[in-house]
């Protein structure tokens, strides 16, 4: 499958303007395409209780998967107040657990840099660590 990556890009963008991001003031938006071709966008949601914040990259996935769609290609993350914004830990361990082979692009609206998530969380852990032995 091609992918239109500025289509995507595009699509993170105006995600992110949806964010709610009140006390950190740092928006950002995601869109993750699956290999059926379906975009589904996320950006971040704050709580009070900052520990309650979910990043936008997991809202997209969790959009994603909640409709029913289990099989991802890439993920846009864009960030209005930083260049090329690189997923948390936790949404790298999620994304990993649902898309191992996840390639990544982190973009500025402009230029992008591409990365696989196997790259960005090496030595994952992973479901067969739960096998017991
Ligand atoms: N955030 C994301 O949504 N994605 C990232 O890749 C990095 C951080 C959010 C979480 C929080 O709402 C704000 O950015 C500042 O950490």
């Amino acid at each position: 499958m091609k992918i239109d990556i500025p289509h995507l890009i595009n699509i993170a963008e105006n995600a992110s303007e949806k964010s709610q991001a009140k006390y950190s003031d740092f928006p950002v938006g995601a869109a993750i395409i699956a290999k059926d071709g379906n975009v589904f966008y996320g950006c971040n949601i704050e709580s009070s209780s900052y520990g309650l914040t979910i990043c936008a990259e997991r809202v997209a996935l969790v959009k994603a998967l909640s409709e029913g769609t289990t099989l991802f290609d890439t993920i846009v993350i864009f960030a209005r107040k930083a260049a090329f914004c690189p997923p948390c830990g936790a949404c790298r361990q999620l994304l990993y657990d649902y898309a191992p082979d996840l390639q990544i692009i982190l973009t500025d609206g402009h230029d992008y840099k591409t990365y696989n998530i196997k790259e960005l969380l090496p030595h994952a852990f992973e479901e067969s660590q739960l096998d017991k032995k």
